[in-house]
């Protein structure tokens, strides 16, 4: 039987993390007499011992706040800790350990770096359950749409919204650059709810040719201006991803960002129109999570908590259609979900005229 659960939260923060903190802890409490802890600062807070105890008057009030109230890391894995400057050791084993002394199973919070480190955990012997987590929405469960994603492509539509006037007074070309690392589901989301003109996805590589055959073809329609929304992990047919750092710590370590830039210059160049940019970075990130955000979120914490109750361990929550159906960690570990550029969505955008670049 669980008598005490711990959670933790990690990778990068999306909104609606502590909807499900309080989901969880309030089915903990109310449905099952499980008591919760949290882990600060995700693996690292379990190597370092920093535990909280979460009742249900730690999570009163914080439904719709932004971020998480138990902190992340997007860097410490501890298959690969770093214990020193440029030495890394496997504090796995020590990790599980601590996790057993202080609860009988573990709710990883998080996004596939995360689940992946669960996934491994749980093969040395660890209870975990997974939350999917993630502004991308790149995780393998299923056609599930993770927590925060939808936050996310609605701040970008806003943005979208915004520059779409001022793109429209200057006649101008606007360029947006949203995140979503290596799969363009922001990009596509939120450039069909904007209005965008052109679309430019990692899974697309994208031709100058070919995005200026569709500035053309409005300028004759007589559009002087155009919007361009492209994903960080967007490239060129012939050229590269653009990275903007490398976190060395982390189980990703490219951090991908300038390709709005990139864009912007060579389209100035090629068309004469005055090209401007607007990098959406963590905004994306942050603030309070829609509506939808924080029921998905409710959700989830309600189905991990139902999870560890049954001791189903080894399981991510995700959503079939309005039924909840959990995935294995082992196919969320596989890799991330891209965009199907042969799915509906994408066919639809093609049909209403939005150019991919190809
Ligand atoms: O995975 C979420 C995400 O926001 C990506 O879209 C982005 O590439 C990355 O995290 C940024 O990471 P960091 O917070 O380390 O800059």
């Amino acid at each position: 039987m669980v008598k005490r659960v711990a959670v933790l939260t990690g990778g990068g923060d999306a909104p609606g993390l502590n909807a499900v903190i309080r989901a969880i802890v309030k089915t903990a409490v109310r449905e099952y007499g499980i008591e919760v802890i949290g882990f600060r600062d995700g693996f690292k807070g379990v190597l370092e011992k920093h535990v909280t105890m979460l009742s249900e008057a730690e999570v009163s009030g914080i439904l719709p706040r932004g971020g998480t109230i138990l902190g992340t890391t997007n860097r410490d894995n501890p298959f690969s800790y770093q214990v020193a400057e440029g030495i890394s050791r496997d504090r796995s084993d020590e990790c599980i350990e601590i996790i057993h002394k202080y609860a009988d199973a573990l709710i990883i919070i998080g996004g596939d770096g995360s689940l992946s480190i669960g996934y491994e955990l749980a093969q040395k012997g660890l209870k975990v359950v997974g939350c999917p987590k993630t502004i991308d929405n790149d995780l393998a469960v299923g056609q599930a749409k993770t927590f925060g994603f939808d936050t996310a492509y609605a701040f970008a539509t806003e943005a979208l919204d915004r520059l779409h006037s001022t793109a429209e007074s200057h006649h101008r070309i606007i360029v947006l650059e949203v995140m979503g690392r290596y799969a363009g589901h922001i990009a596509l989301h939120a450039g069909i709810a904007g209005g965008a003109d052109v679309i430019l996805i990692p899974e697309i590589p994208f031709s100058f040719d070919k995005i200026i055959e569709k500035i053309d073809d409005r300028l004759i329609h007589n559009k002087r201006f155009s919007l361009v929304v492209v994903a960080e992990g967007a490239r060129a047919i012939d050229g590269e991803m653009v990275i903007n750092n490398y976190v060395t710590q982390s189980s990703d370590p490219i951090r991908l960002g300038g390709i709005g830039e990139v864009v912007a210059k060579e389209l100035e160049k090629l068309t004469g129109i005055e090209c401007r940019v607007t990098v959406l970075g963590h905004l994306q990130r942050g603030g309070s999570p829609t509506p939808y955000d924080r029921i998905l979120a409710t959700r989830y914490g309600v189905a991990a908590m139902d999870l560890i109750a049954q001791r189903q361990f080894g399981y991510v929550v995700a959503m079939d259609g309005d039924n909840l159906k959990p995935v294995a960690l082992a196919e969320v570990a596989k890799g991330i979900r891209k965009v199907d550029v042969k799915g509906d969505l994408l066919s639809c955008a093609r049909k209403i005229g939005i150019s991919f670049g190809d």
